[in-house]
C-alpha cells in the first residue's frame, strides 16, 4: 500500500496504536516513515484537520519535530482505499520521527520538564490562527465536557473512589465552568501525554523534547488545556507532584503568558483531565471486563487524584502563582547578573535556587519546591509574616516621610523599643542598616570618649563601609584586604572548641587578652576608645563564648575609659532564647547597643540603642539626620516585629525549638565522628565539622557538600567561620518540632553517607 499510495517501497513493521492501524516503512536507505491505515470514512474532516495542522507545523518554526506528511503520488495527503473485504479506510503517511517516548525514561530532570512546556508553548501559539471544522467536533476528552462524564461515575464500582471522583467533580461545576467562557480557547494537541513526547537525551544541552506524536485528539477547546493535560501525566507517580507541573508550567508561560483566569482554573483543570481518565477507563472495563491492564495503568491516576483532594489546595494555586512569578530563566538571571551587577556578589549552591517566595519558616523556588529556612535571621518572625505586611502596606497608603514632623508611630516604636532594654540604655537612633548602626556606634564612642582606638575579636565582622571594614578582621584580613586599620586591635575569637584558650579558666584567660590590648594601647601613649564584639559570633563560626567572658573584657575596656558596644545585628530580639539581647546572657549591660537584621523582618530598619550620656556627648551642634531612618513605615513594621514576637511567644519558641535541635544534634554527632562540636543558644547554632576529633583538622569540602545535600533535600543552611567548616543555623523563630525532627533525621542520612 505504501508503495501503490506513496510510491515508497520498504519493509513493513505494524507499531502499537489505538485506533489507527500504523506501519513502520523503511526503504533500507535511512529513511523511516509511518503508514496510518484509519478505518472507516466517517472522520475525513477529523483526519484532514490533522493533516492541515501538520502541515503547517512543518512551515513553522517547529518543523522537524512533529510528523511531517507525506503527500501521496496524485499531491494529495488521505488516500480512500477499499480492502479486499470490501471495508474502506483512509490511509496517509508521514515521516518516522526519531526520539524515546519519556514514557520510557526513568531519570527525568525538573530542566526537561521547563523544555517540555515551552514546545508546548510554542505548538499553541504555532497553532493560534489555526481553524478547522474537524478541529471542532465533540470528544470526550474536551476538558470543557467535563461534566458530562458524569453519568459515567457509576460505573466506578468502589464508593470511595466515586465520592472522590465526584467531590472533584463538583469543584470543577462550582470553579471551572463557570469561567469557560472567559478563556482564550484555540486548537491544540490535547494528549501530551508521555507516550506522545519524544525526548533526545543525546544532545550538548542535556534532555530535551525532540518531538511531539499523535495528533489523534486534537480540538478546537480552552487552550490552557494543553499545560493541564501535559502537567496532569508528568505529576502521575511523584511524592510531591505540583514541583513537576511547576516546571512544565513555568517553561509553559515564559513562551505563551498564561492570563490570570487560566492560572486560576489550571490546577482544576489537571485534576478534570485525571477524573477523564479514570472514568474513562470505567467506561473501557465494561467494554472490557477482564482488561486487567486497564486497572494496573489506572492505579497512578487514582493516587494522584487522592493526593490532589487531600493537599492543601492551596498547593496548586501557590505552584501555578510560583511557576508564573517571573518569565527570567535561572540562567538568564545568572547571566544579567554577570553583565549588570559587581562581580564580588556571590550566590548561594552550585546550582544557584530562584526563590520566588517566602512563607513563615519556608521558602519556594520558581517550580514551587519547599525548602526550609535555617540559617536567615533576618525573617525573624516567619517570611512574609501578615501582620508585618500589612502594618507596612497600610502605612505606606497613608504617609510615609522623614523624622523632621511628629508622628505617633515614631513616638510609640521608641517607647517600645527602648522599653526591651535595661537602664540606662533609653536612647535609641533610628537607621537602616546594620552598617549605619555600628558606624554611628562608632561615632558614639569617640564623641563620648575623645578617643578612637578600638578593641576587636579576631574574625569579626561589623559592617560593610569603610569605617567597618578597617575594623573586621573577617574582611580587611581575608581576600582584597589591607589589613587592620592602625587605630584597631585584635584580640583571639573566644572560642573554647578551637581557640587558643579551653577548659574552665578559658573566660578569663580570653578576656586577659582584652586587658593586654588595654595595656598595649596605653604603652603607644593613647587609650582605648572602645570594645565592640557581637555577643555571640557569627562570622567567627557561630561562636558562644566562654560564661564570663563580656564581663571580663567590658571591666577592663570601662576601666580604661573606654566604652563597650554590643553588635546585636545577628543575634537580638530572643533569638538567645533564655533572654531578648544576647549579652543579657552573659550577665552585662553594654553602653552601646546595635541592631539590625531581625528588627524590620526584612524591612530596611536599623537602630542604635545607648545611654542618655553617651547621646549627650554626640549633640555637639553637628545634626544627625538620616533621610529614611525611623520613617512612618519603618515605624510601622518594627511595631508590628516587637508585636508578633510578643503575641507568638518566639522568645520562649526559641528556647524550646533550640533545645530541641541542640539535643538531636548531640545525638548526630554522638553518631559520627564528623561533627566535632555542637554548641548554640537558642536559635543561633553552630555545627562544626572535622575530618578527625584529635587534631580538628577542618572538613570544609565536606561541609559545603553536605550544605548542598542538604539544598536537595528540601533544606536551607550555610557554612561560616574562619575555616569555612561549620554549619550556620539561625532560621526564622517561627521553627517547628516537625521542621526541626524532618532536618535532623536528613542530616544525620547525609552525614552518614559523606565520606571524609
Ligand atoms: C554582626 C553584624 N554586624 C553588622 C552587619 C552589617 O549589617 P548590614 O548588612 O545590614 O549593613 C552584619 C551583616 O551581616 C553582621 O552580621
Amino acid at each position: 500500500m505504501a508503495d501503490a499510495c506513496f510510491g515508497i517501497r520498504g519493509t513493513a513493521r505494524e507499531l502499537p496504536a489505538e485506533l489507527d492501524r500504523n506501519f513502520l516503512i523503511e526503504p533500507g536507505d535511512g529513511r523511516r516513515f509511518v503508514l496510518k491505515v484509519t478505518p472507516g470514512v466517517r472522520d475525513f474532516e477529523e483526519l484532514d484537520a490533522q493533516v492541515a495542522a501538520l502541515e503547517l507545523l512543518a512551515r513553522s518554526e517547529l518543523a522537524g519535530r512533529v510528523p511531517a506528511i507525506v503527500p501521496a503520488a496524485g499531491g494529495e495527503f488521505l488516500v480512500r482505499r477499499e480492502m479486499a473485504d470490501g471495508s474502506e479506510h483512509w490511509v496517509r503517511m508521514v515521516h518516522y520521527l526519531e526520539g524515546l517516548p519519556l514514557a520510557h525514561l526513568s531519570v527525568r530532570p525538573t530542566s526537561l520538564f521547563e523544555d517540555i512546556g515551552g514546545w508546548l508553548a510554542r505548538l499553541d501559539l504555532a497553532l493560534a490562527d489555526f481553524d478547522h471544522p474537524g478541529a471542532r467536533r465533540r470528544i470526550p476528552w474536551d476538558v470543557r465536557r467535563m461534566l458530562e462524564l458524569a453519568d459515567s461515575l457509576d460505573l466506578v464500582e468502589d464508593h470511595d473512589r466515586r465520592e472522590l471522583v465526584a467531590a472533584h467533580l463538583e469543584r470543577f461545576e462550582r470553579l471551572v465552568a463557570p469561567r469557560l467562557t472567559e478563556l482564550a480557547s484555540s486548537v491544540i494537541h490535547n494528549d501530551a501525554n508521555d507516550h506522545n513526547l519524544l525526548v533526545d537525551s543525546r544532545g550538548a544541552g542535556g534532555m530535551r523534547l525532540s518531538g511531539v506524536i499523535d495528533f489523534g485528539d486534537m480540538i478546537h477547546t480552552v487552550t490552557v488545556a494543553e499545560p493541564a493535560i501535559a502537567a496532569a501525566y508528568l505529576m502521575l507517580g511523584r511524592e510531591d507532584p505540583w514541583p513537576a507541573a511547576s516546571a512544565l508550567i513555568a517553561g509553559y508561560h515564559a513562551v505563551r503568558p498564561l492570563s490570570s483566569v487560566e492560572r486560576g482554573v489550571l490546577p482544576d483543570l489537571i485534576s478534570a483531565r485525571l477524573c477523564a481518565s479514570v472514568l474513562m477507563s470505567a467506561r473501557s472495563r465494561v467494554r472490557e471486563p477482564d482488561n486487567e491492564y486497564l486497572l494496573i495503568s489506572e492505579q497512578p491516576v487514582w493516587d494522584l487524584l487522592e493526593k490532589l483532594k487531600m493537599s492543601d489546595s492551596d498547593d496548586g494555586r501557590r505552584a501555578v502563582d510560583t511557576a508564573c512569578s517571573g518569565v527570567h530563566s535561572a540562567q538568564e538571571i545568572i547571566a544579567i547578573r554577570r553583565r549588570h551587577l559587581g562581580h564580588n556578589l556571590s550566590v548561594s549552591y552550585r546550582a544557584p535556587l530562584k526563590i520566588v517566595r517566602g512563607q513563615g519558616q519556608y521558602l519556594f523556588d520558581d517550580h514551587g519546591r519547599r525548602y526550609l529556612d535555617l540559617v536567615n535571621n533576618v525573617c525573624h518572625v516567619g517570611h512574609c509574616h501578615p501582620h508585618v505586611v500589612a502594618a507596612g502596606q497600610r502605612q505606606m497608603a497613608i504617609l510615609n516621610t522623614n523624622t523632621r514632623y511628629l508622628h505617633d508611630l515614631l513616638a510609640e516604636y521608641v517607647l517600645r523599643l527602648t522599653a526591651a532594654f535595661p537602664d540606662p540604655l533609653s536612647v535609641c537612633f533610628l537607621v537602616c542598616t546594620g552598617t549605619e548602626a555600628n558606624d554611628l556606634a562608632l561615632r558614639l564612642a569617640r564623641a563620648h570618649t575623645g578617643r578612637r582606638d578600638i578593641i576587636v575579636i579576631d574574625h569579626a565582622y561589623h559592617g560593610h563601609s569603610p569605617s567597618l571594614v578597617e575594623i573586621s578582621p573577617y574582611k580587611c584580613e581575608g581576600p582584597g584586604g589591607e589589613g587592620l586599620a592602625p587605630h584597631a586591635h585584635k584580640v583571639s575569637l573566644p572560642d573554647p572548641y578551637r581557640g587558643p584558650h579551653r577548659g574552665k579558666d578559658a573566660y578569663r584567660l580570653y578576656a586577659a587578652e582584652v586587658e593586654r590590648a588595654v595595656e598595649d594601647i596605653a604603652a603607644k601613649g593613647r587609650r582605648v576608645g572602645a570594645f565592640m564584639a557581637e555577643s555571640l559570633i557569627g562570622c567567627g563560626g557561630q561562636v558562644v563564648p566562654p560564661d564570663g567572658y563580656l564581663r571580663g573584657a567590658y571591666g577592663a575596656v570601662r576601666d580604661a575609659g573606654g566604652v563597650c558596644i554590643a553588635d546585636e545585628v545577628q543575634v537580638g530580639f530572643g533569638r538567645v532564647g533564655s533572654h531578648s539581647w544576647a549579652f543579657e546572657s552573659q550577665g552585662v549591660v553594654p553602653d552601646i547597643v546595635t541592631l539590625g537584621k531581625p528588627i524590620g523582618n526584612g524591612h530596611p530598619l536599623a537602630a542604635v540603642i545607648t545611654t542618655p550620656e553617651i547621646a549627650a556627648s554626640f549633640d555637639t551642634g553637628m545634626e544627625y539626620f538620616n533621610t529614611f531612618g525611623g520613617n512612618p513605615v519603618s515605624c510601622a513594621i518594627g511595631l508590628a516585629v516587637l508585636e508578633v514576637i510578643e503575641r507568638e511567644r518566639l522568645q520562649a519558641r526559641a528556647l524550646e525549638m533550640g533545645d530541641r535541635l541542640l539535643a538531636g544534634l548531640r545525638e548526630v554527632q554522638h553518631r559520627h565522628d564528623l561533627v566535632g562540636d555542637v554548641r548554640g543558644l537558642g536559635l543561633f547554632i553552630g555545627v562544626e565539622l572535622v575530618t578527625d576529633r584529635e587534631s580538628q583538622a577542618p572538613a570544609a569540602d565536606e561541609a559545603a557538600d553536605i550544605i548542598e545535600r542538604l539544598k536537595d533535600r528540601g533544606f536551607l543552611l550555610s557554612t561560616d567561620g574562619p575555616l569555612h567548616n561549620v554549619l550556620k543555623i539561625k532560621p526564622p523563630m517561627v521553627l517547628g518540632a516537625d521542621d526541626v525532627d524532618g532536618f535532623l533525621t536528613h542530616l544525620d542520612e547525609i552525614v552518614a553517607r559523606v565520606k571524609t
